[in-house]
């Protein structure tokens, strides 16, 4: 027997065949197969517990009869019951080195992990700001979330789809065009293009008040725009692609590549099929002239209606939402949709899919998994937003670029004999993984607290100490002269001492980590299972000398600082972050 990449999956599979032996399959047995407390075991089974209470049956004689019928389990694990019939499963030594010796590289990771999503195509819409406009620190949490989300997806066998659904369009570009026909300067265009088309919306603003003749001609702005006049359409793209030439070196920093950028204006041409067939199926009503869909079954939906044409005929963020679901089923022929915003659109994306679920199976279309990926709200250190001092949008340059500076301060306090160009690119690394690791570490759904001294720190759940761990494994194969692409464990016998086991165990459990934060589309899962492993690496480290003479502990010891490398590596990368050799 041997084990696979995921232990806790195969133990579930064992369980129901054992379950299914005695006659238990029909009547719903789950295993309930869990990472146990390591004082009791690695992995624990309490399905036992609900079953037999449902069944009127002794749990623990249940519990046993689970165990005897897989019988075979006991060739990799020490099987225990305990109290009133949790099954606890511990790890044989030998079965921890089988799994070790199999899963020596990212690709072998990766190939174990892949089974979860093989053959499925997922479409993730993420960081999406508005054009013409400041990406804000909303849309930075977005693409850190949602950039996490895909490497998740990709490495769990999904065909990743990376969407930047662009704010590109709306009546703001009347405006934006009147100003910029009068006051733009091409200089500034070329230097700050989001700064510029900021100021000549302000511009455009301020000159048209309402009543006024001004505001007329940014309204015929707006419908020669609308209607295709070749100016307008000109300037328009204009604007999208000199914002998105400025996003794009954000993007750039922080390691993402979309594959489409399809904003709201792509939509503009789809929107008709979408009042029509939600007309057909009578899920959609007029009111006051307007189209909008109610949902009687929900206790605020059934009031609160789905806008989704505006009284005056125009499309609006419904309208292009609900082409853009059917786009990614048809097109894409997405098996899941995943939307990362901010949790303020939490309504709109509950009526979206609430809509999108109803017209989909009155029509028998295929529905995809849809989920809203939220987050919370990004405060200072004083808990409230976080703006600069005279309450403007942080420009997120600004702050990447002081992420950069503070690292490189820190790198050069602690490594003055680096080169300056080696203390930059590590600094790169560490700064801008700090800003990433911090929005990922913590449960997504709460704020975050922005704290450059919390996020810079060497110690802590934190990026610098991450990457400071895989810094410090290298090292080992670096003083002793020895190739970590192709470390010498071969005669490594299986772990021995506590904080080999230890570590072992924690190694093994990569696979858990991987897939709760898959399944819950949490990445805070996998930042702390690395934050665990590089703590029962220190651990081991601290216990047990690596380079000894023996050779049969040496190359176990070696064994395990290089699967400890390839793991923490793969993890930081599945965040977005790059690693480095030294720090
Ligand atoms: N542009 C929107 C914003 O800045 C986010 C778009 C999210 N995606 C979507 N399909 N609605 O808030």
């Amino acid at each position: 027997m041997s084990l696979p990449f995921n232990v806790a999956a195969h133990l579930d599979a064992r369980l129901r065949a054992a379950a299914d032996r005695l006659g238990l399959a029909g009547r719903g047995f789950d295993p309930e197969v869990r990472v146990a407390d390591p004082a009791h075991g690695d992995y624990q089974a309490n399905g036992a517990l609900a079953f037999a209470k449902r069944e009127k049956q002794n749990p623990r004689a249940l519990a046993q009869q689970i165990v005897d019928q897989a019988a075979e389990l006991s060739a990799d694990f020490d099987l225990t019951l305990a109290g009133p019939g949790f099954i606890n499963f511990r790890a044989k030594p030998a079965s921890l080195l089988t799994w070790l010796s199999t899963h020596d590289s990212e690709e072998q990771l990766r190939a174990g992990a892949s089974a979860s999503h093989a053959g499925q195509t997922w479409v993730v819409d993420y960081s999406s700001p508005n054009t013409a406009k400041q990406m804000h620190v909303g849309h930075l949490r977005s693409a850190v979330i949602g950039e996490a989300i895909c490497r998740l997806l990709a490495f769990t066998g999904a065909k990743v789809i990376r969407d930047n659904h662009l704010g590109d369009w709306g009546t703001q570009f009347g405006k934006l065009i009147y100003g910029y026909k009068r006051w733009v300067d091409d200089e500034a265009l070329m230097t700050d293009p989001i700064e510029e088309l900021e100021r000549l919306y302000k511009l455009g603003h301020a000159a048209t008040p309402d009543g006024s003749p001004e505001l007329e001609e940014a309204k015929r702005e707006l419908v020669k725009l609308q209607t295709g006049d070749a100016q307008n359409v000109a300037l328009w793209k204009k604007f999208s692609d000199v914002s998105l030439a400025a996003f794009q070196q954000i993007y750039d920093r922080l390691g993402i590549v979309f594959d489409h950028n399809l904003g709201e204006s792509f939509y503009n041409d789809k929107v008709e099929r979408i009042y029509r067939e939600l007309g057909e199926t009578k899920l959609a009503e007029t009111s006051e002239g307007a189209l909008v869909v109610f949902h009687p079954e929900h206790p605020r939906f059934a009031k609160q209606p789905f806008l989704i044409r505006k009284a005056d005929g125009a499309s609006n963020y419904a309208s292009t939402d609900l082409a853009t679901a059917l786009y990614r089923t048809e097109h894409f022929t997405a098996d899941g949709i995943v939307v990362v915003t901010d949790f303020r659109q939490g309504d709109h994306f509950e009526q979206l899919f609430l809509t999108v679920k109803k017209w989909f199976a009155a029509k028998s279309y295929r529905l995809p998994e849809l989920h809203h990926v939220t987050f919370g709200a990004v405060t200072g250190e004083d808990g409230k937003a976080l703006k600069t001092r005279d309450g403007g949008v942080i420009k997120l340059k600004a702050l990447l670029d002081e992420a950069e500076d503070r690292a490189f301060a820190i790198v050069t306090e602690k490594n003055p004999d680096l080169s300056e160009d080696e203390r930059r690119e590590i600094a790169r690394a560490v700064g801008i993984g700090a800003v990433q690791y911090a929005d990922l570490a913590q449960n997504r759904s709460s704020n975050y607290v922005f704290s450059w001294d919390k996020m810079l720190a060497l110690e802590g759940n934190t990026a610098p100490y991450l990457l400071y761990a895989v810094a410090r494994v290298r090292s080992i194969f670096r003083k002793a002269e020895l190739d970590p692409a192709q470390p010498p464990v071969a005669g490594a016998t299986a772990p021995e001492t506590a904080q080999e086991l230890a570590l072992a165990r924690k190694l093994v459990q990569f696979a858990d980590a991987v897939k709760l934060a898959t399944d819950q589309l949490r990445p805070h899962f996998l930042c702390l299972y690395l934050f665990e492993l590089a703590g029962a690496y220190s651990a081991f480290y601290a216990a047990d000398k690596v380079i000894v003479d023996d050779p049969a502990v040496r190359a176990r010891r070696l064994l395990l600082c290089h699967r400890t490398l390839i793991t923490l590596e793969t993890g930081l990368h599945l965040l977005g972050l790059r690693t480095l050799e030294r720090m």
